[in-house]
């Protein structure tokens, strides 16, 4: 039995992962596209940050419909972030600096680009190659009333009549998991990373792979069309959802544990499970299945204490019940920045600052998303400039606007996102020379400086401090509570707040005798 405490071993338990989007972290050659060279290149920024492993999305071969998720080869680089002895230096050098590599793996879904969709065209219906993936015949319209998460119908009908699924964009075909082939292929590919020296698995879409059978209509109580995506299902209440979250999937993962097991206890995978309650969620994470799970709940949360004190408690009793350790996190590539969300402005920075430093604070491992330690706001992409598949489809926003190229340095545009003048493929606002890595690196008040302030306090009591959170009530509007030695408030009302005995390790913002709103503050 490895032992939960060693950091050597479970050390996701209580890790920080930074999330690095490829196209837009660190650009080598020039041609304004992130690639793994450059992230290699930047890897002594997160050691300095003082992250403990990064998750990188999806680098292989891809035609980046959407980008990189839809995979068209499992075990290659795309040309355009490498090579994949690119991808092993980054793997050697991450190491060296202490740092783990999780990766991402794409299972619901190839690109049509991939080989196996490509065969399955050319030989038709009723053939092997179409069993692979979801091919219905269905003279009268698509075979049900599925929608895409990215909008529109779920369904797409090809030159012979038959129409295949995709969950997502029309590149992205749903692979049929009830195939044999489909689990074995996705085995292989597990290894071929293992083998490579990668630390884990980041599992894209992991609630969904298999589909109920029949493929039956989705039940939509509100007269609406139907709904696939998560945001919209909860926001809709639509709790019917034939395409996801499956009992057969979790046969997969508890395969998939044993195979990561073979590779040593030091390897894990964690799932992007958007699933409907908390129970369905724990399954995932059950002793021999996957490690971790994303936790959206927190993400979700309205700016309140009340609700952040209830996705603390029912998060930590959910976990408790499987022996994993919880997860939190504010952003990721698909979400709006979270200082957006909380207002924008100094406001919602000061909320950004604040909600991060709970969440540092709370047993379990945080996910940072890139630019969240450069306090980035989401940037409002000029509808020519967008690219997000889901914009393409439906018009509306989409995610581009988190996904805008990192400031490293300089006074203008590309802000040493790359070499020289070339402009990064999402053009990056005027007034972000003050945000970049090398001004904030030189200011000490800084967003930036204070993530390495609280990641270097919190590595003193990540491992030590315990599991056990006891709430402390300090007020309708005050978040507070105790971890081990460690007390921590924050102030979500209007007014400042009493701050608690003891000394003041860390705060978000100015605390002066009083916690002030907006504030969130570790004391010991
Ligand atoms: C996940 C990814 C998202 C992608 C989708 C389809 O939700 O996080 O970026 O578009 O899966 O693969
Ligand atoms: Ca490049």
């Amino acid at each position: 039995m490895a032992d939960l405490n060693d950091p050597n071993v479970q050390w996701w338990r209580n890790a920080v992962v930074y999330q690095i989007y490829v196209r837009s972290f660190a650009d080598s050659n020039g041609d304004g596209i992130g690639d793994l060279p450059g992230i290699t290149a930047r890897l002594p920024h997160l050691a300095d940050l003082g992250v403990d492993a990064l998750w990188i999305t999806p680098f292989y071969t891809s035609p980046q419909h959407d980008h990189g998720y839809d995979v068209a080869d499992y075990r290659d680089v795309d040309p355009l972030f490498g090579s994949l002895s690119d991808a092993d230096a980054l793997i050697a050098r991450a190491h060296e600096l202490d740092l783990r590599v999780v990766v991402d793996l794409v299972p619901n879904h190839t690109s049509d680009e991939h080989e196996w969709f490509k065969a399955a065209l050319a030989a038709g219906p009723g053939s092997p190659e179409r069993a692979r993936y979801m091919f219905r015949d269905s003279p009268d319209g698509p075979p049900n009333n599925w929608s895409s998460v990215f909008g529109g119908p779920a369904w797409t009908q090809v030159e012979d009549g038959q129409w295949y699924l995709h969950l997502f964009d029309s590149t992205q075909p749903d692979l049929d998991w009830r195939n044999p082939e489909v689990p074995a292929m996705f085995e292989d590919v597990l290894r071929f990373w293992l083998d490579r020296g990668v630390d884990g698995f980041r599992v894209d879409v992991a609630h969904g792979l298999f589909k109920e059978e029949s493929l039956r209509d989705q039940v939509v109580t509100d007269g609406d069309a139907p709904a696939s995506s998560a945001h919209e299902m909860v926001e809709r209440t639509i709790t019917d959802e034939p395409m996801w979250d499956q009992p057969e999937v979790h046969g997969v993962y508890r395969e998939w544990h044993r195979i990561l097991d073979e590779a040593g206890p030091d390897r894990m995978a964690v799932a992007e499970a958007w699933t409907q309650t908390i129970e369905s969620m724990t399954a995932f994470i059950r002793p021999d299945e996957l490690d971790q799970t994303f936790n959206f709940a927190w993400l979700l949360a309205d700016w309140s204490a009340e609700s952040f004190a209830e996705v603390i408690t029912d998060t930590l009793a959910a976990v408790e019940g499987v022996g994993a350790a919880p997860t939190w996190v504010l952003s990721n590539h698909d979400v709006v920045r979270h200082v957006t969300r909380y207002g924008g402005g100094e406001q919602g920075l000061a909320r950004a600052r604040a909600a991060t430093l709970t969440m540092l604070a709370l047993p379990g491992s945080s996910y940072l998303y890139q630019g969240e330690e450069l306090g980035l706001e989401q940037v409002d992409v000029a509808p020519e400039d967008r690219q997000d598949p889901s914009y393409l489809r439906t018009g509306e926003v989409g995610r581009d606007g988190c996904r805008v190229p990192i400031p490293w340095g300089g006074a203008e545009a590309p802000y040493a996102f790359g070499p020289g003048a070339a402009q990064p493929w999402i053009p990056q606002p005027a007034d972000w020379a003050s945000l970049t890595v090398e001004a904030q690196s030189a200011a000490a008040d800084s967003t930036l400086a204070f993530y390495k302030d609280a990641l270097r306090i919190r590595k003193d009591f990540a491992w030590t401090a315990g599991d056990v959170v006891e709430m402390v009530d300090a007020g309708p509007d005050v978040l507070a509570f105790k971890r081990g030695p460690l007390t921590v408030v924050l102030n979500c009302g209007t007014t400042p707040a009493e701050l608690p005995e003891g000394e003041v390790l860390l705060a978000s913002g100015p605390v002066d005798g009083k916690l002030l709103p907006d504030t969130a503050a570790w004391l010991r």
